[in-house]
Parts: structure tokens; sequence; C-alpha cells
């Protein structure tokens, strides 16, 4: 296998434009990130919701840089690509994979793969008029992972860009595994570019995903990536060793790893002042921090007493006494 090409899944409330930009400052590894979901597009023009800098092409990537859309409608879609296109963007992606009830009970996200003629009928109007690559994330169904055998075919009468998928059904979020067989029946079936995306936690688990779904060369990190923000760089150093006479992309080329300690710090600091300055120094910031600390605490040796220490904060300066104190008490993994 080449290099595999490895994404950066959304995560609403985390993997928002500061988080990205601070991220790509910091670690490698990551060829494509998704913004997490827009909706509302109710404007044919500079919609209120496509304004900020989120998805402005000054403080983004256009060229790496795929925008979401949770919708099931196809006027909705079609104005998101439109005004994505005007910006510079050359995909946007559909969310069909969004578990939680009060979204999936309403038919949207992975609540509209049982319903195969809706999804065909929805995407006969987006690809009429579309112009700009469209792909799809969804998961295996709602219900039931016999779901996404009706809506194959469907997918297949379109241009799709990418599929990305989840191996789970909606009802589980995220428990269980992700079932990579299943992934694996699916692959001969698929007409899209396929990637996968689910529970690769660690080089392993990459390494063991990777010689089931093979030959698929695109995966979407998420959760793992999170956890360990090292990740991206470990899984392309070992796949990088394995292929003795291929050059290594220049993306992969930087500085050895002296102390990771160091630069997880540096990193977590860089992303909170970040934050601090974007919203003004206001404490709002805890929420998206601490949400991604409760991945980054399986960073450390002692990931509870990682997360008993953030949890319960609700000032700045406990924060940033409580980050100072974990980085001098608690060694990384
Ligand atoms: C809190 C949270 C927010 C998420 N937000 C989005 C989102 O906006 N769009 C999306 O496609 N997936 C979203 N996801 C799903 C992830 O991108 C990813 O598909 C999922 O975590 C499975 O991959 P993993 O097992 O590698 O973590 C979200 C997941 C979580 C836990």
């Amino acid at each position: 296998m080449s290099s595999p090409l490895l994404s950066l899944g959304p995560f609403q409330g985390i993997t928002d434009a500061p988080f990205r930009n601070v991220f790509k400052r910091h670690f490698g590894g990551i060829d494509k990130f998704y913004t997490p979901f827009f909706t509302g597009i109710h404007k044919e023009d500079h919609a209120k919701n496509l304004q900020g800098e989120e998805i402005d092409p000054k403080c983004n990537n256009v060229e790496t840089l795929t925008p979401q859309i949770l919708s099931t409608d196809a006027e909705e879609i079609l104005r998101f690509a439109k005004q994505c296109q005007q910006l510079g963007y050359k995909e946007i992606n559909l969310n069909m994979g969004c578990p939680f009830p009060r979204v999936a009970n309403k038919k949207r996200g992975c609540g509209l793969l049982p319903y195969p003629d809706k999804v065909e009928a929805m995407l006969e109007r987006v690809f009429e008029q579309i112009d700009i690559k469209f792909s799809i994330k969804c998961r295996l169904g709602y219900f039931s992972p016999e779901e996404i055998d009706a809506i194959i075919p469907i997918f297949n009468k379109f241009p799709l860009s990418e599929l990305i998928i989840h191996p789970r059904i909606g009802k589980q979020l995220y428990k269980g595994e992700a079932d990579i067989e299943r992934f694996k029946a699916l692959i001969p079936l698929i007409n899209a570019p396929l990637v996968y995306n689910g529970d690769i936690f660690s080089v392993e688990s990459f390494g063991r995903i990777c010689k089931v779904v093979q030959p698929v060369e695109q995966f979407m990190l998420g959760r793992g990536l999170l956890a360990n923000p090292f990740l991206a760089e470990q899984i392309s150093d070992t796949r990088g060793m394995s292929l003795q006479d291929e050059p290594v992309g220049t993306h992969r080329m930087r500085p050895q790893i002296h102390d990771k300690t160091d630069r997880l710090h540096n990193y977590v600091l860089d992303l909170y002042e970040d934050r601090l300055r974007h919203a003004g120094g206001s404490p709002k910031v805890l929420g998206r921090m601490k949400e991604l600390w409760s991945y980054l605490m399986n960073s450390f040796e002692e990931p509870q007493v990682v997360w008993r220490r953030i949890k319960k904060i609700n000032a700045l300066k406990e924060y940033e006494d409580a980050v100072e104190s974990i980085f001098k008490e608690i060694a990384i993994k």
C-alpha cells in the first residue's frame, strides 16, 4: 500500500477553525479536514452562518478543508454548495451519519438511511445542478446494518467524490465496536472512492483495520486523534518505514520528536490562548477545552486523575492551574 490518505473527522464543538489551525501548527500527518456540520442555509447568497471564520477562506485552507452540511433538503444543499464554491472550496460533504436522536428522529443524519426513496429523490435533484465535488459521510444504518444495502445502489447512480462509512448503526451511538467485517463486505459493491472511519485508536488498531479493509487507502481518524494528537504522524511514520523505496511526502518531513510532553503542552496552551483571544477573554472557552480534555486525558498515564482535575473547573485561572499541575505531575504515555 502506498502512503494512506489520512483525514480528521469533524467534531461539533471541538474541531472548529481555531482547533484545525492550531492542530496544523503543532502536528502533521493529516491530509484533509472537514468542518463540523452547518445547518440553516436559508439565503441564496451570503447566508449568515457562512460568514464567520469557520468557513472564511482567510482563516482556512480551501484546498484541504471540506465544508459539511446536515440537511435533507436538496435546495438547501445546493445553496450551500454554491456559496462554498464562491468562497473557493472544491468539495462539500453531506452528513448522513449523525446518530443523535434529536437529529436522527427527524430523518436527518443517519435517520435518513431507512428511507432510500427520499435519498434518491434528494440526490437526483442535487446532481441535476451541483457544480462542485460532492461527498457523503454515513453509517451502516439507523435501526439496522442492513439499511445500507438498499442505499448503496442509489449512491452508485451518482458521481460521489467519496463515500466515508463509519460501520456502526445510529442506535448504537458510539457503543460496541465498529463492524470492520461488514465494511469489508461492502467494498466491492461501492463505486465511489471509499473512506474508512471508526475506532482507529492506535498504530496497532490502524494496522489491523488496514489489513482487513485493503485495498481501501483512505482513512478518517476521529476520537483516536483527539486523544493522541501524535497518532497521524505515528501512522505515517510506520507506513513510511515499511515503504523503503517510496519518497515520504513533504508534509511528513518534520523534526524528530525530542520531547512529546513539551509538544503536547505547547499545543494545549496555544489552543487555549487562541480560543481565548477569539472569545475576547470569556470563560465560555472552557466548555470546548473541557470537551477536548475528555479525549486528551487518554494521552496521560492516569487519565482519570487528569479528568478529575479538569471536569469540575469553571474559571479560567482554575483551568490554567490545573493544566500546569497536570503537565508537571502526570506523565504522558
Ligand atoms: C461529540 C461529537 C461530535 C461529532 N460531530 C460530527 C459532525 O459534526 N459531523 C460528522 O460527520 N461527524 C461528527 N462526529 C462523528 C466523528 O466525526 C466520527 O465519525 C466518529 O467519532 C467515529 O470515528 P472514531 O471512531 O474514529 O471516533 C462527531 C462525534 C462526536 C463524538
